[in-house]
């Protein structure tokens, strides 16, 4: 049987996170790098001569002879990238957030439907290995009773040339809206469907959401606690090790240890001390910050720990 031809991915936006995408195109034998797209020349100059470059997604868009396409744009602009790239007929892989305002997402959604076209955001911290092995260890048939996810960082020491993070409209808020949802994920991915029961949060001068604690609960009555910070000082190499009797103890523990990033405790009854996956994870490929990155021009990778839990093993696990 002849192979099966590679699939054409086409890339929108060159900043921080790509690099994850690149690196892992590089690896992927089914996957080929056909095009790329960035506003910013800089960004495109390290690609050229390589693969197809092209300053307007429209562009590469209309030129076709793409099978898929990843968007790594800021935020705001996921919503009306993701349309263009849906309405071209494609699929679609974008970052979280899916869009930064909920009806845009589910337009989205709605369209994608429409025309039987994958939509899929990047909620890649359930494939990350820490968290894996920590729903390998969850004993079956005992449910998850409680879940303590975590992501602290400050921003400030992972913003490129543009500082579209701060900018609420932007960003969709702060970091809530950027960190969330891979933290939702995986409340998700732990104990299933969840809803919100309660949310406090802190915004600074500029509106920026930059603490917040998100309670969330399941149908069958499980806890869901999310911890987000962006104002999170003083990150150092480090390891946490935690369990999830005693919450509050482990939120003191954390705020001693300097680099912590990020957390996830998973409850199950009648099992005092909780399983973990992994916890505090140093800067580098697993996250936003600067350490390890791998470099393919401008700014390194993301090194913070985008979401909870987990140790990125190199760029394939962008945190
Ligand atoms: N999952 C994770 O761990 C993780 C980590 C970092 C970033 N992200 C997400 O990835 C996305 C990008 O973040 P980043 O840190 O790489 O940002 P960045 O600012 O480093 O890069 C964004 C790039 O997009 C380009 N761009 C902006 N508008 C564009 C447009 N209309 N068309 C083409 N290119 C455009 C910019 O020029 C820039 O090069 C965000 O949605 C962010 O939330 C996810």
């Amino acid at each position: 049987m002849p192979p099966r031809p590679r699939l054409r991915i086409g890339l929108i936006g060159l900043g921080a996170i790509s690099r994850f995408y690149l690196a892992a195109l590089e690896r992927a034998p089914s996957l080929h790098l056909a095009a790329v797209c960035d506003r910013d020349p800089d960004a495109l100059s390290p690609l050229r001569g390589r693969v197809p470059c092209y300053l307007d997604h429209r562009e590469l868009l209309a030129e076709g002879g793409l099978d898929a396409v990843v968007v790594c744009a800021p935020n705001h602009m996921h919503a009306p990238l993701c349309r263009d790239v849906l309405a071209a007929g494609l699929p679609v892989c974008v970052e979280k957030p899916l869009a930064t305002l909920p009806a845009d997402g589910a337009a989205l959604q709605a369209e994608a439907r429409l025309r039987k076209i994958t939509l899929f955001t990047a909620f890649h911290r359930r494939y990350n290995r820490p968290v894996r092995a920590l729903v390998d260890r969850l004993p079956a048939g005992v449910p998850v009773t409680a879940v303590r996810v975590r992501y602290l960082e400050r921003i400030e020491e992972h913003i490129g040339r543009d500082s579209w993070y701060l900018d609420p409209g932007r960003c969709g808020g702060g970091c809530v809206a950027d960190n969330g949802p891979n933290a939702f994920d995986l409340v998700r991915v732990l104990l299933g469907p969840v809803s919100v029961s309660g949310a406090s949060i802190a915004r600074d001068a500029a509106g920026v959401d930059r603490r917040a604690l998100v309670r969330l609960h399941s149908p069958g009555g499980a806890a869901a606690a999310v911890e987000l910070d962006w104002s999170y000082a003083g990150e150092r190499h480090g390891r946490l090790g935690a369990s999830g009797r005693r919450p509050h103890r482990l939120r003191r523990h954390a705020r001693r240890l300097p680099r912590v990033q990020g957390i996830a405790v998973a409850r199950v009854r009648g099992r005092a001390g909780g399983l973990r996956a992994a916890g505090a994870r140093r800067r580098g490929p697993g996250g936003r910050g600067r350490a390890r990155r791998p470099r393919a021009g401008g700014r390194g990778l993301p090194g913070r720990a985008r979401g909870a839990a987990g140790r990125g093993t190199g760029a394939a696990e962008p945190g």
